[in-house]
Protein backbone atom coordinates (compact mmCIF):
# COMPACT_ATOMS: atom_id res chain seq x y z
CA UNK A 1 0.00 0.00 0.00
CA UNK A 2 3.52 2.23 0.97
CA UNK A 3 4.27 2.23 -2.83
CA UNK A 4 0.78 2.47 -4.46
CA UNK A 5 -0.34 5.55 -2.35
CA UNK A 6 3.64 6.88 -3.16
CA UNK A 7 2.72 6.41 -7.34
CA UNK A 8 -0.89 7.80 -6.89
CA UNK A 9 0.38 10.63 -5.02
CA UNK A 10 3.12 11.99 -7.66
CA UNK A 11 0.79 11.32 -10.48
CA UNK A 12 -1.76 12.88 -8.59
CA UNK A 13 0.80 16.12 -8.39
CA UNK A 14 1.73 15.51 -11.78
CA UNK A 15 -1.47 15.59 -13.74
CA UNK A 16 -2.07 19.37 -12.12
CA UNK A 17 1.19 20.49 -13.41
CA UNK A 18 -0.21 19.02 -16.59
CA UNK A 19 -3.50 20.77 -16.20
CA UNK A 20 -2.23 24.20 -15.24
CA UNK A 21 1.28 24.55 -17.56
CA UNK A 22 -1.13 26.10 -20.80
CA UNK A 23 -3.54 28.78 -18.70
CA UNK A 24 -2.75 31.40 -16.69
CA UNK A 25 -1.45 30.93 -13.00
CA UNK A 26 -0.55 33.02 -10.16
CA UNK A 27 3.32 33.51 -9.36
CA UNK A 28 5.06 34.55 -5.85
CA UNK A 29 8.38 35.57 -5.02
CA UNK A 30 9.81 33.51 -1.85
CA UNK A 31 12.93 35.50 -0.23
CA UNK A 32 16.05 36.60 -3.11
CA UNK A 33 14.48 37.46 -6.71
CA UNK A 34 13.69 34.55 -8.84
CA UNK A 35 12.61 32.33 -6.11
CA UNK A 36 9.52 31.94 -7.28
CA UNK A 37 6.31 29.60 -5.95
CA UNK A 38 3.65 29.34 -8.04
CA UNK A 39 -0.27 28.64 -7.72
CA UNK A 40 0.48 25.61 -9.01
CA UNK A 41 3.23 24.59 -6.44
CA UNK A 42 0.00 24.94 -3.81
CA UNK A 43 -2.81 22.91 -5.99
CA UNK A 44 -0.21 20.35 -6.51
CA UNK A 45 1.08 19.98 -2.58
CA UNK A 46 -2.67 19.65 -1.68
CA UNK A 47 -3.68 16.90 -3.68
CA UNK A 48 -1.15 14.71 -2.60
CA UNK A 49 -1.20 15.65 0.76
CA UNK A 50 -4.75 14.40 0.16
CA UNK A 51 -3.66 11.15 -1.04
CA UNK A 52 -1.14 10.53 1.70
CA UNK A 53 -4.02 10.98 4.08
CA UNK A 54 -6.23 9.45 3.16
CA UNK A 55 -4.08 5.97 3.67
CA UNK A 56 -1.84 7.42 6.61
CA UNK A 57 -3.44 9.96 7.97
CA UNK A 58 -0.85 9.13 11.21
CA UNK A 59 2.43 9.78 8.91
CA UNK A 60 4.64 12.25 9.10
CA UNK A 61 5.05 15.14 6.33
CA UNK A 62 7.65 17.48 5.22
CA UNK A 63 6.98 19.42 2.42
CA UNK A 64 8.57 22.51 0.69
CA UNK A 65 5.64 24.75 0.93
CA UNK A 66 3.48 23.73 3.61
CA UNK A 67 6.24 22.70 6.00
CA UNK A 68 6.13 19.84 8.38
CA UNK A 69 3.04 17.79 9.70
CA UNK A 70 4.88 16.84 12.79
CA UNK A 71 3.26 13.10 13.70
CA UNK A 72 4.94 10.60 16.17
CA UNK A 73 5.56 7.65 13.61
CA UNK A 74 7.98 5.46 12.32
CA UNK A 75 7.60 6.92 8.28
CA UNK A 76 8.08 10.43 7.16
CA UNK A 77 7.11 11.62 3.72
CA UNK A 78 9.01 14.05 1.88
CA UNK A 79 7.42 16.39 -0.93
CA UNK A 80 8.55 18.73 -3.60
CA UNK A 81 4.99 19.61 -5.40
CA UNK A 82 7.40 21.08 -8.47
CA UNK A 83 11.12 20.47 -8.43
CA UNK A 84 12.14 23.56 -11.18
CA UNK A 85 9.17 25.63 -10.48
CA UNK A 86 11.43 28.45 -12.34
CA UNK A 87 11.33 26.22 -14.87
CA UNK A 88 7.68 25.69 -14.67
CA UNK A 89 6.73 29.13 -14.08
CA UNK A 90 8.56 29.85 -17.64
CA UNK A 91 7.22 27.33 -19.81
CA UNK A 92 10.26 24.54 -19.65
CA UNK A 93 9.01 21.49 -19.24
CA UNK A 94 11.78 20.01 -17.17
CA UNK A 95 10.30 19.95 -13.84
CA UNK A 96 8.09 17.20 -11.54
CA UNK A 97 7.15 15.99 -8.83
CA UNK A 98 9.44 14.61 -5.90
CA UNK A 99 8.82 11.95 -3.27
CA UNK A 100 10.46 10.04 -0.81
CA UNK A 101 9.30 7.77 1.95
CA UNK A 102 11.54 7.05 4.85
CA UNK A 103 10.63 4.55 7.64
CA UNK A 104 12.73 5.26 10.70
CA UNK A 105 14.93 7.41 9.65
CA UNK A 106 16.30 5.42 6.50
CA UNK A 107 14.84 6.38 2.66
CA UNK A 108 12.84 3.25 1.23
CA UNK A 109 10.78 4.53 -1.53
CA UNK A 110 11.15 7.58 -4.10
CA UNK A 111 9.46 8.51 -6.90
CA UNK A 112 10.04 11.51 -9.29
CA UNK A 113 7.37 12.40 -12.02
CA UNK A 114 8.01 14.64 -15.20
CA UNK A 115 4.53 14.71 -16.20
CA UNK A 116 5.79 16.83 -19.43
CA UNK A 117 8.08 13.69 -21.03
CA UNK A 118 6.10 11.17 -19.27
CA UNK A 119 8.78 9.71 -17.52
CA UNK A 120 8.17 8.29 -14.49
CA UNK A 121 11.32 7.02 -11.64
CA UNK A 122 10.52 4.73 -8.72
CA UNK A 123 12.90 3.52 -6.18
CA UNK A 124 12.49 0.92 -3.59
CA UNK A 125 15.16 0.07 -1.30
CA UNK A 126 17.14 -3.12 -2.17
CA UNK A 127 14.86 -3.96 -4.71
CA UNK A 128 16.48 -1.26 -7.77
CA UNK A 129 15.26 1.61 -9.67
CA UNK A 130 12.67 1.79 -12.99
CA UNK A 131 12.18 4.34 -15.54
CA UNK A 132 8.68 3.31 -16.38
CA UNK A 133 8.62 -0.04 -15.01
CA UNK A 134 11.79 -0.26 -16.62
CA UNK A 135 15.17 -0.75 -14.87
CA UNK A 136 17.59 2.16 -14.82
CA UNK A 137 21.59 2.21 -14.37
CA UNK A 138 23.76 4.28 -14.16
CA UNK A 139 26.47 5.00 -16.64
CA UNK A 140 29.75 3.31 -16.88
CA UNK A 141 32.32 6.45 -17.82
CA UNK A 142 35.65 5.98 -15.20
CA UNK A 143 37.18 9.61 -15.54
CA UNK A 144 35.72 13.06 -15.25
CA UNK A 145 37.42 14.06 -18.12
CA UNK A 146 35.34 12.28 -19.90
CA UNK A 147 31.81 13.00 -17.96
CA UNK A 148 28.61 14.96 -18.96
CA UNK A 149 27.72 16.27 -15.88
CA UNK A 150 24.89 18.53 -14.07
CA UNK A 151 24.63 20.36 -11.52
CA UNK A 152 22.14 23.36 -10.04
CA UNK A 153 23.29 27.10 -8.38
CA UNK A 154 21.24 27.96 -5.31
CA UNK A 155 19.28 31.59 -5.57
CA UNK A 156 21.53 32.78 -3.08
CA UNK A 157 25.69 31.79 -1.95
CA UNK A 158 27.82 31.24 -5.14
CA UNK A 159 31.07 33.13 -4.48
CA UNK A 160 32.41 31.07 -1.21
CA UNK A 161 36.05 29.29 -2.13
CA UNK A 162 35.13 25.84 -3.72
CA UNK A 163 31.67 27.40 -3.84
CA UNK A 164 28.98 26.69 -6.73
CA UNK A 165 30.96 28.75 -9.45
CA UNK A 166 34.75 27.99 -8.62
CA UNK A 167 33.67 24.12 -9.39
CA UNK A 168 32.16 25.11 -12.21
CA UNK A 169 34.09 27.14 -13.78
CA UNK A 170 37.09 25.10 -13.38
CA UNK A 171 34.99 21.93 -14.82
CA UNK A 172 33.98 24.47 -18.05
CA UNK A 173 37.40 25.63 -18.39
CA UNK A 174 38.78 22.00 -18.56
CA UNK A 175 36.07 21.16 -21.23
CA UNK A 176 33.46 19.04 -19.15
CA UNK A 177 30.28 19.39 -20.40
CA UNK A 178 28.34 20.47 -16.96
CA UNK A 179 24.50 21.17 -17.91
CA UNK A 180 21.97 22.95 -15.81
CA UNK A 181 18.46 21.57 -15.48
CA UNK A 182 16.77 23.25 -12.93
CA UNK A 183 15.40 20.45 -11.17
CA UNK A 184 17.41 18.59 -8.56
CA UNK A 185 15.09 15.42 -8.43
CA UNK A 186 15.62 15.27 -12.20
CA UNK A 187 19.04 15.34 -12.16
CA UNK A 188 19.12 12.92 -9.98
CA UNK A 189 17.14 10.36 -12.16
CA UNK A 190 18.91 11.48 -15.19
CA UNK A 191 22.45 10.47 -13.31
CA UNK A 192 20.34 7.19 -12.41
CA UNK A 193 19.10 5.99 -15.83
CA UNK A 194 23.31 6.65 -17.21
CA UNK A 195 22.46 10.03 -18.83
CA UNK A 196 24.52 11.87 -16.96
CA UNK A 197 27.70 10.24 -14.92
CA UNK A 198 27.72 12.52 -12.24
CA UNK A 199 25.70 15.58 -10.37
CA UNK A 200 26.70 17.60 -7.64
CA UNK A 201 24.79 20.84 -6.09
CA UNK A 202 26.24 22.75 -3.16
CA UNK A 203 23.10 23.76 -1.30
CA UNK A 204 19.77 21.24 -1.29
CA UNK A 205 16.97 20.99 0.92
CA UNK A 206 15.70 17.29 1.84
CA UNK A 207 12.87 17.37 -0.18
CA UNK A 208 14.82 18.25 -3.47
CA UNK A 209 16.58 14.99 -3.48
CA UNK A 210 14.88 12.40 -1.20
CA UNK A 211 13.62 10.59 -4.03
CA UNK A 212 16.53 11.00 -6.05
CA UNK A 213 19.55 10.24 -4.21
CA UNK A 214 17.46 6.76 -3.21
CA UNK A 215 16.98 6.16 -7.57
CA UNK A 216 21.06 6.68 -7.92
CA UNK A 217 21.88 4.48 -4.97
CA UNK A 218 19.38 1.44 -6.40
CA UNK A 219 20.58 2.16 -9.80
CA UNK A 220 23.96 1.07 -8.63
CA UNK A 221 25.29 4.57 -8.29
CA UNK A 222 26.94 6.16 -5.11
CA UNK A 223 25.70 9.66 -3.49
CA UNK A 224 27.81 11.09 -0.55
CA UNK A 225 28.00 14.43 0.76
CA UNK A 226 30.66 16.75 -0.26
CA UNK A 227 33.52 16.02 1.21
CA UNK A 228 32.68 11.87 0.54
CA UNK A 229 30.82 10.96 3.55
CA UNK A 230 27.22 8.71 3.27
CA UNK A 231 24.59 10.99 2.28
CA UNK A 232 22.06 12.05 4.84
CA UNK A 233 19.53 14.72 3.02
CA UNK A 234 19.18 17.47 5.89
CA UNK A 235 22.82 18.56 5.20
CA UNK A 236 22.82 20.63 1.89
CA UNK A 237 26.03 19.43 -0.39
CA UNK A 238 25.86 16.52 -2.57
CA UNK A 239 27.43 14.80 -5.11
CA UNK A 240 25.81 11.39 -7.12
CA UNK A 241 27.69 9.44 -9.86
CA UNK A 242 28.01 5.99 -11.21
CA UNK A 243 30.15 5.06 -8.87
CA UNK A 244 33.40 5.38 -11.09
CA UNK A 245 34.09 8.55 -11.25
CA UNK A 246 33.03 9.62 -7.72
CA UNK A 247 36.28 9.87 -5.99
CA UNK A 248 37.39 12.13 -8.27
CA UNK A 249 34.82 14.46 -8.29
CA UNK A 250 35.15 14.52 -4.74
CA UNK A 251 38.85 15.54 -4.80
CA UNK A 252 37.94 18.34 -7.62
CA UNK A 253 35.06 19.64 -5.39
CA UNK A 254 37.42 20.30 -3.13
CA UNK A 255 40.13 22.19 -4.61
CA UNK A 256 41.75 19.41 -6.55
CA UNK A 257 42.34 20.18 -9.89
CA UNK A 258 40.38 18.36 -12.79
C1 LIG B 1 15.19 24.03 -6.97
C2 LIG B 1 15.67 23.09 -8.06
C3 LIG B 1 17.01 23.55 -8.60
C4 LIG B 1 18.04 23.69 -7.51
C5 LIG B 1 17.53 24.62 -6.41
C6 LIG B 1 16.21 24.11 -5.86
P1 LIG B 1 12.54 24.34 -6.63
O1 LIG B 1 13.96 23.57 -6.42
O2 LIG B 1 15.80 21.78 -7.59
O3 LIG B 1 17.52 22.63 -9.54
O4 LIG B 1 19.22 24.22 -8.07
O5 LIG B 1 18.50 24.65 -5.37
O6 LIG B 1 15.74 25.00 -4.87
O7 LIG B 1 12.67 25.66 -5.94
O8 LIG B 1 12.34 24.47 -8.09
O9 LIG B 1 11.61 23.40 -5.96
CA1 LIG C 1 13.00 21.74 -5.19
CA1 LIG D 1 9.57 23.11 -5.20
Amino acid sequence: MLKQTLIKAAETGGAIMKDYFDKSFVISNKEGINNLVTEVDHKSEEAIFKVIKEQFPEHYILSEEAGEIIQDSNYKWIIDPIDGTVNYANGIPICCVSIGLEKDGKMILGAVFNPFLNEFFLAERGKGATLNNKPIHVSNKTEVIKSCMVTGFPYTYLDAPNGPLDVFDKLIRKGVPVRRLGSAAIDLCWVAAGRFDAFYEHKLQAWDSAAGFLMVEEAGGKVTDLIGNYYNPYQPGIIASNGKVHDELVRIVNGGKV
